[in-house]
């Protein structure tokens, strides 16, 4: 590389432990366009986290939060315009735009290149470039990938610690020559002499998150959020890796994946795919209610998974995160007690309220909320004051180790056998709460027709349903239609597949109540599901699959939930099914073009099954 393009002060050389040439170079490459102060090769350290987190105390991003009642923790407000992931300004630049697909932002490579080389021309400028390296899954393990992060964010670097397995390992892992994902992330805001810095800095008019499937690269300006900003996530694990799964024969997917021990100790594993807002933690984390005596859920991961075939013939799965990125309204002690329990220490609060005595609050954390808080913008709140004190959107970044729940298996480098595969959505009606499918192929069909009814606080619509097959809308790195084909494909090279369902907590009565208790009681699915896939359980067939009649499911504890109740939360009425396929011809009309001719086929049967 030419070095004359280097700021003449700068110092980049690499430790003497780092091997790998072409991240050496890159990184010159790097610094020597976003021209950065300084060039810090992180180790993963806690010595470097905490001297990186009083650094930020002292620059006024972070507040340390009471060492007694949360040690070890902090909170960060962000800037109030950049405060969660933004679909719109998030891009897939494959060659050509159909390998894209109708539901990614295209842009072609050649000209976001061109655009990306004009924003991170000197935006590091004042700053220090952070070189994060990072494994997602187990260091080493054979389903785990390699990824560096270059970013001027402390703040992304130490939630980076808790998110990925950071560490200076990852440098013998990859050697010389090992396979790296490059990301390249600026909060897009240069610090120019002599100016002093924001807490939040973010570029509040220009935001890209880019991805590069075709060469594996994430390129990121503009925000400090959340998946915005900590590329190993939704950029890496989901938008890269659903491409490398692609064409390697794997899945990378927007799953749950836990563990469920019965009474006579038979373990079983499932991963579920529920989008945004459907309990996804909670379920992950699940109570069984005291009645289900002996049975038992362990958590190995709450947002994403990656599975591959394994030697077995079963598909194997590895949570590729070290940690939970959680989202704090409405989790409390009676939704999530683990999750509660998770957050004792050792956190990084992103945009909840404080209270007076140096602690957290959200909404729906306690019964009443303290007469007095500052919100998430560091504004006096009382209970009067008609907003919000944290925002919707604010977040727990936790080490998953601390989960008292974490299965014991969860950092297996070979991943967990799959028994069954949820796929779940918020429907007031047509869904019922759990049905199974008939084959592999009618499987991959209730995945790729998902929808979610929207929820008043996102868009001021109740009822809207939007589709979301496999809850990857906003995370799938290519063509929906390619990706629903391989499902179908890999699928049939699986000897043992998983036993595939979908679920629905959400059914409401005549008034729009829910009639479902959800929570640990989703314990009583649970239970059918994986005794379906020991072949113990009843089950009664219907135009869309398998169900559990009223006695097939375990009622002690919750005598009281009647039969009658029963059916409104599992019928399946023809009229809604008939209005229900119209709205898949919708989505496989926009798709048709990659679209795999078995999910066609599917649904043509299913049409005459249900007007049967
Ligand atoms: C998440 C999401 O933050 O799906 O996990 O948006
Ligand atoms: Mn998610």
């Amino acid at each position: 590389m030419n070095k004359s393009t280097l700021p003449s002060s700068i110092d980049i050389a690499a430790p003497g432990y780092v091997q790998h040439h072409g991240v050496k170079e890159w990184v010159a490459r790097i610094a020597a366009l976003t021209k950065p102060d300084r060039i810090y090769w992180c180790d993963g350290s806690q010595e470097e986290y905490d001297r990186l987190c009083d650094e930020m105390v002292r620059a006024g991003t972070f507040r340390r939060l009471n060492q007694e009642l949360r040690p070890n923790s902090y909170l960060a407000w962000s800037d109030p315009t950049d405060v969660a992931r933004m679909e719109d300004r998030t891009f897939i630049c494959t060659e050509h735009q159909e390998d894209a697909g109708p539901t990614n932002n295209w842009q072609s490579p050649v000209e976001m290149r061109e655009a990306l080389n004009s924003r991170f021309d000197g935006c590091m400028r004042g700053r220090t470039m952070y070189v994060v390296p990072f494994s997602m899954g187990p260091l080493g393990s054979h389903i785990a990938q390699i990824g560096v992060e270059l970013t001027d964010s402390p703040y992304v670097v130490v939630n980076m610690r808790i998110m990925t397995r950071m560490t200076r390992k990852v440098w013998d892992v990859l050697g010389k020559t090992g396979e790296v994902v490059p990301c390249v992330h600026s909060v897009g805001a240069p610090l120019e002499a002599g100016k002093s810095d924001v807490p939040w800095p973010c570029n509040k008019e220009h935001k890209y998150i880019v991805h590069f499937p075709e060469t594996r690269e994430i390129w990121s300006y503009g925000s400090g959020y959340g998946g915005n900003a900590l590329l190993g996530k939704k950029c890496l694990a989901l938008r890269i890796a659903s491409a490398m799964g692609r064409d390697q024969g794997w899945f990378a997917e927007h799953m749950l994946i836990l563990g469920v021990t019965s009474p006579d100790g038979h373990k079983s594993y499932v991963s579920a795919a529920f989008p945004s807002a459907c309990g996804k933690t909670n379920f992950a984390m699940l109570v069984p209610p005291p009645a289900l005596k002996g049975w038992k859920v362990t958590t190995i991961g709450e947002d994403i998974a990656w599975i591959k075939p394994g030697k077995d013939g079963r598909l194997h799965a590895i949570n590729p995160e070290a940690g939970f990125f959680g989202v704090a309204p409405g989790t409390s002690a009676k939704t999530n007690p683990n999750c509660m329990a998770s957050l004792h220490s050792n956190v990084i609060f992103t945009n909840v309220a404080l209270t007076p005595d140096g602690d957290v609050w959200w909404e729906g954390m306690t019964g009443a909320p303290p007469p007095e808080l500052l919100d998430w913008q560091g504004q006096p709140w009382t209970p009067e004051s008609g907003r919000k004190a944290a925002h919707a959107n604010s977040r727990f970044t936790v080490p998953a180790s601390q989960c008292p729940a974490i299965d014991p298996e969860w950092e297996n480098p070979d991943g967990v056998p799959i028994s069954a595969v949820l796929f779940g959505g918020r429907r007031s009606n047509t869904v019922p709460l759990v049905a199974e499918a008939f084959s592999w192929t009618d499987g991959v069909y209730m995945a790729a027709t998902m929808g979610s009814e929207t929820t008043a606080a996102a868009t001021g619509k109740v009822g809207i349903v939007r589709r979301d097959p496999f809850a990857m809308i906003p995370f799938c790195g290519y063509h929906m239609g390619d990706y629903f084909g391989h499902w179908v494909k890999l699928g049939k090279t699986v000897a043992h597949r998983p036993h595939i369902f979908c679920v629905n907590w959400f059914r409401t009565d005549a008034s729009g109540k829910f009639v479902w208790p959800g929570f640990g009681d989703n314990m009583r699915v649970l239970k059918w599901v994986v005794e379906r896939c020991q072949g113990k359980a009843h089950a009664v067939e219907t135009a869309i699959g398998w169900i559990p009649e009223y006695h097939d499911l375990e009622w002690a504890g919750l005598e009281e939930f009647t039969s009658e109740q029963y059916k409104v939360v599992s019928s399946i009425r023809a009229d809604d099914w008939l209005l229900e396929l119209d709205a898949h011809d919708d989505l496989f009309e926009s798709l048709k073009a990659r679209l795999p001719r078995e999910l066609m086929l599917r649904k043509e049967l299913l049409r005459l099954s249900i007007s049967d």
